[in-house]
């Protein structure tokens, strides 16, 4: 096992964040004693490792582990997979000290948390992300939910885990697509917070984004540092957590347009190279730092240009969705690197200028 590092959240349910490598049987050490019974909530594609994890959660003889397996992506985001989970719980005569571990990529870990967050009112949660994403993002910041016909993410809680274990040897078998779609939200922690990231893509693209290197590790350590933070001041999303929808204001309305068939990493990045035109039309953000965003997104093989005739329908998405968002149009842009701050119901010329600027 090698050295492990500790990001914590603070807050009044606060809670630690351990990176490492080989490093599931920490799964479990952050929770009392009295936690006899684990649900561990996976994908189909993981039912050897969760067997595994399942193993070493027995280990010291005295605790019970049931597996709930789950369709894997969106589809496993659903009601009626939360009640599937409720019954195998009810089954099992879970109690309120009794734990759920999410173990996946960022849908499973939102469904274990909201699982966790309803069950008896609340129980605990362990977080264990297996994707790029989820370690960075979904798994961190305690925003928990499943979709509906409604729309997206519309029902769920905040739920704070008791613990997020980062096992980065579970990316080994990531394809560099996969690890690259989930590197934008890492890019994304570059513009917005930490500087360093983008340094290390520019000086060798390859070794960070190949998890194996220091430099994968030290981006993704910085990442969720970020989001740690932001976290730990504003849990709620009562202000400063807005700054983590850099790029994805226009990014969610790409994801809609292409019903979801284009990952949200290649989504967000078109949507921060528009976010960082737009920053410098609106007079705030120097030509050299939009065209970084560029050059950096272009390094790693994401995408930076949408189609040209996508303007009317991205824009009546992004008005649709902002109902649920105190009726503004709202877009997180920058001042400079590492200064994001909002801009509220910009002109629709101005946001026209920018979406010319991404056309391509
Ligand atoms: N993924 C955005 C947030 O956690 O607030």
């Amino acid at each position: 096992m090698t050295e492990t590092t500790t990001i914590s959240v603070s807050g009044d349910a606060g809670y630690d964040i351990t990176i490492g490598r080989g490093i599931l049987d920490r799964v479990g050490e952050a929770l009392a004693p009295a936690v006899r019974k684990f649900l561990v909530v996976h994908p189909p594609t993981l039912t050897a490792q969760a067997g595994e994890l399942r193993e070493r959660l027995m280990a010291d003889g005295s605790r019970e582990v049931l597996l709930a397996e789950i369709p894997d992506a969106e589809a496993g985001k659903r009601i009626e997979v939360a009640a599937f989970c409720w019954q195998v719980m009810g089954k099992a005569d879970f109690t309120r000290t009794d734990a759920v571990v999410g173990f996946g990529g960022g849908a499973v870990t939102d469904l274990a948390g909201f699982v966790a967050a309803t069950w008896l009112r609340g129980i605990q949660v362990v977080q264990v992300p297996t994707t790029v994403l989820g370690m960075v993002d979904a798994a961190v910041g305690g925003k928990t939910g499943v979709n509906t016909a409604e729309g997206k993410n519309l029902v769920g809680a905040f739920w704070a885990p008791a613990h997020v274990v980062c096992d980065l040897a579970l990316l080994d078998t990531l394809s560099r697509n996969e690890a690259v779609a989930g590197f934008a939200e890492v890019v994304k922690a570059g513009f917005i917070w930490h500087p360093e990231i983008l340094d290390l893509i520019e000086a060798d693209p390859e070794r960070a984004v190949d998890p194996s290197t220091p430099e994968f590790r030290r981006s993704i350590e910085l990442a969720i540092d970020m989001k740690a933070r932001v976290v730990g001041e504003d849990f709620r999303e009562g202000g400063l957590r807005e700054v983590l929808n850099y790029g994805h204001t226009l990014g969610h309305a790409i994801e809609h347009a292409e019903r979801y068939r284009w990952r949200h990493g290649a989504a967000v990045s078109v949507g921060m190279v528009f976010a960082a035109e737009l920053s410098r039309l609106a007079g705030r953000l120097p030509d050299a730092v939009a065209q970084r965003h560029r050059d950096i997104l272009d390094l790693l093989g994401l995408p930076t240009t949408y189609r040209p005739g996508g303007w009317p329908q991205l824009l009546a998405t992004m008005q649709r969705d902002k109902k649920s968002r105190g009726g503004m149009l709202r877009f997180i842009v920058l001042d400079d690197i590492a200064r994001p701050t909002v801009l509220q119901a910009p002109d629709e010329s101005l946001l026209f200028a920018a979406y010319q600027e991404i056309a391509g």
